[in-house]
């Protein structure tokens, strides 16, 4: 049954990593994952989760299966977060979460829950966005289309084009849409922005789907929900997907969650009922540490303060990042004016790098980025940043 199988390419982004691994050389740079490294190029345990742990460890819970869902104190802990505490749609019970295996799978198990309600739909990504948004909703059965989004000219968003592209979409397409820190592109939409996107998802009764997997990254927790909270207020129904990977330092626990929005508590019940059967011919049910980790810190006040610090150190390295290779490029004479890179929000930079300047990179000095010229500013630190900045300067 294998003789005729090809072989596929390597994933665009987690293949960059087998090949950096397979890379001897020392001075070697992995800046395609989008992977938060510390100052000494490690990704940290933050101290909150360290705490969280420990007290797990000591506990010493048995590890039964958990819910389909997961546990209330998860589900919950993550709607305050990303709804807020006081949100009128939790109280109204309109909101279903569920934990999911990362962001990824999030969007897998909202993937396969729409392609039952809405068979026939297309479904709509940024252009550019995160390569595995095209593939995971193909690989649950949609034609996958694209808006327009990014303008290479202002390094910014083409509002009017992608205002333009919604207005004639068919009624019952998806639009994935991204809540901040946009993937690659970091260009994010303003909040006059999305309420015209929410305008035009009403008028074309459109369904969104908004990714969110880089809250913090940007302005803060509460800053960066400002989607959320426009769409949460348009009393439309919509799906979220969100993830701890990154603004917990979570990465191989796989912890994140699917949130649905409904019109009632009454359909809430009715959602949840099925998407805990999309999940248990899926996986069954979600593992336990991660979650329970995050539950138990979000569930803290001391703790949650020392995460939010934790995460507020993230962002502001990255920034410290973004403008020190600015300055370091302007330094060694770099013509192009790269200051957009200070402009961009989240881990990445579209830095416009060509296909064969990032192969450069990569042949000449052990510098991995996405084809694309996305490069993950959270890899640069005190100690690689002036070779990369050497490496960008000739490769221009
Ligand atoms: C990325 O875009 O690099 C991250 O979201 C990691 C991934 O799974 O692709």
């Amino acid at each position: 049954i294998f003789a005729a199988v090809e072989m596929a390419p390597r994933d665009p982004i987690l293949g960059l990593n087998e090949s950096f691994n397979a890379d001897t050389r020392t001075t070697k740079v992995n800046l395609g994952v989008g992977v938060y490294f510390d100052d000494n190029g490690k990704i940290p345990l933050l101290g909150a989760v360290r705490a969280a742990e420990k007290t797990r460890l000591e506990a010493a819970p048995p590890r039964g299966y958990q819910p389909i869902e997961g546990t209330p104190a998860y589900n919950q802990g993550v709607q305050k977060l990303i709804f807020g505490a006081d949100s009128a749609l939790l109280a109204d019970g309109r909101v279903v979460t569920a934990q999911a295996l990362g962001g990824t799978g999030a969007l897998k198990i909202g993937a396969d829950y729409l392609k039952q309600l809405l068979p026939n739909a297309t479904v709509y990504i940024s252009d550019p966005s995160w390569e595995n948004h095209r593939a995971l909703f193909e690989a649950a059965g949609f034609p996958v289309a694209t808006y327009p989004y990014y303008d290479a000219a202002t390094r910014g968003v083409d509002f009017a084009a992608m205002k333009a592209c919604l207005a004639t979409l068919t009624p019952g397409s998806i639009v994935l849409l991204h809540a901040c820190c946009h993937n690659p592109t970091g260009a994010d939409l303003d909040a006059a922005q999305w309420a015209e996107v929410i305008a035009a998802i009403r008028e074309r009764n459109l369904v969104a789907f908004i990714d969110m997997a880089y809250q913090g990254f940007a302005d803060g927790i509460t800053e960066d929900k400002v989607a959320l909270d426009l769409f949460a207020a348009s009393g439309l129904q919509f799906f979220v997907s969100s993830s701890f990977s990154k603004s917990f330092s979570l990465y191989g626990e796989r912890v994140g969650a699917l949130s649905i929005v409904t019109a009632t508590r009454d359909e809430s019940a009715r959602v949840l009922s099925q998407l805990k059967r999309v999940i248990r011919t899926n996986y069954s049910n979600p593992p336990t540490h991660g979650g329970a980790i995050v539950a138990s810190v979000l569930a803290s006040t001391e703790l949650r303060q020392q995460w939010e610090d934790e995460l507020a150190g993230m962002r502001l390295r990255i920034r410290a990042m973004r403008t020190g290779l600015v300055d370091k490029l302007a330094a060694r004479g770099v013509a192009q004016d790269f200051s957009f890179v200070v402009r961009q929000r989240g881990m990445f930079s579209y830095t416009g790098l060509s296909a064969a300047q990032v192969e450069r990179l990569k042949a000449e000095y052990g510098i991995y980025a996405v084809s694309t010229g996305r490069i993950c500013l959270a890899a640069l630190n005190t100690k690689n940043i002036d070779y990369v900045a050497d490496a960008i300067a000739a490769v221009l």
